[in-house]
Parts: C-alpha cells; sequence; structure tokens
C-alpha cells in the first residue's frame, strides 16, 4: 500500500472512513469487525471515527469503540496505524445531528474519546464542525489546548472554508495537519480548500468520496464518464473516483466507507490504478 503523509505521519493513501459501521443501516459489530480487519488485511493504516457516530443517545462512540476494537484484535502489528477522531457534533437519540463547539465541551468530548479508544494521546483529533454559536478561533483554540496538554498528537479541522483553514493553523501556531471537507464527483465545491492544501502542504481528507451512504451504489449510473473510464481499466467506478482524487495532490487521502470487507479490499486497490492527465481533465469536466 501507498503511503501519503498527515503530520510526520505516513499513512495509507486510502483510509477506512467508520460512519456506515455505526449510524442506521448498520450491520451486526461481527460484519464490522470484518470490515476494519479487511481494511488491515488490505494494507490500510489510517482510519476515519467520530464520537457522533452511532445511533444516538447513550450509544455516544459507538464507532470509536468499534474501530478501537477492530484494530486491537487484529493479530498484526498495528504500530503504525493511525486513528482519527472527532468532536463537536452530537446525536441527541431522535435521528439529528446538532453542533456544540464550547470549547469546554470539546476538551470534555477529547477526555471520553481518549477513554473509548483505549489511548493516552488520540492520534488526530478533528474539530467536526464549525457551531454558528461560538466564535470559530475558540472552538480551534480548545483544540489547540488539547495538543498543548499532549492529550493528542495531531490537530485537524472538518467543514471548513478557506478563511477557516487559515485562521485555524494560526491559532494551531502552524500546527493545523489536515482538512476533512466534503468531496465527490457529485460534490466539487470543496475545491478550493483542496488547493489552498496543496499549497499548504496540510493533508486533505475527501468525506463521502462516493456520495454518501446512501447514494454510493448510484455513482458510475449518475457519472457515466466515471463509469466507462472504470469499465475500460477494468475497474469499479468507486476505484476509479479515488484514484481520480489521489490524482489530485499528494495531500489527498480520500476516506471511503465501508460496512462490508469487499467494499473496503475494493477501494483499496485505488492506489494502483493510474490516470493520465486527459483522463484526468475528461473526469474534471464530467
Ligand atoms: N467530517 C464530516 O462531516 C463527515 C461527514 C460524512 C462522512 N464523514 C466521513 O467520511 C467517510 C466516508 O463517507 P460516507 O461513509 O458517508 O460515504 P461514502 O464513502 O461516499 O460511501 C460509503 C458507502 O460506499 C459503499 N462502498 C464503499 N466502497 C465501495 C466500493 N469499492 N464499491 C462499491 N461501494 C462501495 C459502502 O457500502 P457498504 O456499506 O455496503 O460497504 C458504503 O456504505 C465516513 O465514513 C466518515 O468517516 C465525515
Amino acid at each position: 500500500m501507498q503511503t501519503r503523509r498527515i503530520g510526520d505521519a505516513q499513512v495509507s493513501a486510502i483510509g477506512l472512513g467508520g460512519m456506515p459501521m455505526s449510524i442506521e443501516g448498520r450491520p451486526d459489530e461481527a460484519r464490522s469487525i470484518a470490515t476494519v480487519h479487511a481494511a488491515l488485511d488490505a494494507g490500510i493504516t489510517f482510519f476515519d471515527t467520530a464520537d457522533a457516530y452511532s445511533l444516538g443517545g447513550p450509544e455516544v462512540g459507538h464507532n470509536e469503540t468499534l474501530i478501537a476494537k477492530g484494530v486491537a484484535s487484529w493479530g498484526g502489528d498495528t504500530s503504525d496505524v493511525l486513528i482519527a477522531t472527532k468532536g463537536g457534533h452530537l446525536r441527541p437519540g431522535d435521528g439529528s445531528w446538532t453542533l456544540d463547539g464550547r470549547p469546554e465541551y470539546l476538551k470534555q468530548a477529547a477526555e471520553a474519546s481518549l477513554k473509548r479508544l483505549g489511548v493516552d494521546v488520540i492520534g488526530l483529533y478533528q474539530f467536526h464542525r464549525p457551531d454558528p454559536r461560538v466564535d470559530y478561533a475558540d472552538s480551534v483554540g480548545a483544540i489547540r489546548d488539547l495538543l498543548d496538554a499532549g492529550k493528542i498528537r495531531y490537530a485537524g479541522i472538518s467543514n471548513a472554508n478557506p478563511e477557516q483553514i487559515k485562521l485555524a493553523d494560526e491559532i494551531l501556531g502552524g500546527r493545523l495537519v489536515s482538512v476533512q471537507n466534503q468531496f465527490s464527483p457529485a460534490f466539487r465545491s470543496s475545491e478550493p480548500e483542496l488547493d489552498l492544501c496543496d499549497e499548504m502542504g496540510i493533508a486533505f481528507l475527501p468525506w463521502s468520496p462516493f456520495g454518501g451512504i446512501t447514494r454510493a451504489a448510484e455513482l458510475g449510473s449518475r457519472f457515466a464518464p466515471f463509469a466507462e473510464l472504470a469499465a475500460d481499466k477494468g475497474v469499479s467506478p468507486h476505484v476509479l473516483t479515488l484514484a481520480w482524487m489521489l490524482a489530485k495532490s499528494p495531500v489527498v487521502v480520500p476516506i471511503p466507507g465501508a460496512s462490508r470487507p469487499a467494499s473496503i479490499q475494493d477501494s483499496a486497490t485505488a492506489v494502483d490504478v493510474k490516470l493520465t492527465a486527459e483522463e484526468i481533465a475528461r473526469l474534471d469536466a464530467a
């Protein structure tokens, strides 16, 4: 598996997004653990989770616990695994997603994530989403305090615009290592953030790279040029999509979600697909 850089860590160029294993429509635990093991077998060393990935209420942190359990029970060497989690989103239990970006809340949430992940230091902690009721600088200030206190190894942000990326990096004293934004053939408006991350040497983690859990299966039928080129190369439209993202910049590390071993096994092969400049331009225009 090829690697890319997040901070000064080398991680697999394709990560695994944990959300489909913990929200509505999730599989049983055995299939989820098998999916985490399949990712590790395929050479994946980067896992994205969040305390909010659960059905809500008392189950907060369902996905953090699951990913930690899957990694711990694998049996191989996991010393190079980086688990990224997030704080700032909540699921009260009625199906909704709410926000809390208050510094005191984020610090408390990080402490709870530390316990669920069973670690002394969180690998990568990401501020999940700006809370309009809280000054962005105050929320990111809490992430800086966690970094300074040694509670987290790396600091990241998610759902941020270019101004917020620059501000966060300034508040963190140049220690912002990643930005996680929505990016897929269906959702391309994060190109400015991707370009800025490329310029700043910060990892860009596209979320919902296939258009999200409920629309991932339609990827090929919605984007014919992706399906056609995928067929020419003998790969799935999903693999071709990830290869297209990887080709955009060396800072890109896609985090496709999966709840079945076969899905992540297939996605991991994207690192082997080479695209010409002409093919990339064709997909950009699709
Ligand atoms: N920061 C944020 O605000 C935010 C928001 C949303 C998501 N995320 C993160 O981004 C990750 C990815 O996004 P997502 O899970 O929402 O959507 P996604 O990656 O666009 O789609 C996930 C779905 O794609 C299917 N899939 C995966 N690999 C496939 C393949 N090679 N061929 C065919 N189907 C495949 C999976 O099906 P199966 O379930 O059948 O395996 C899965 O349910 C999440 O898991 C989460 O970690 C972050």
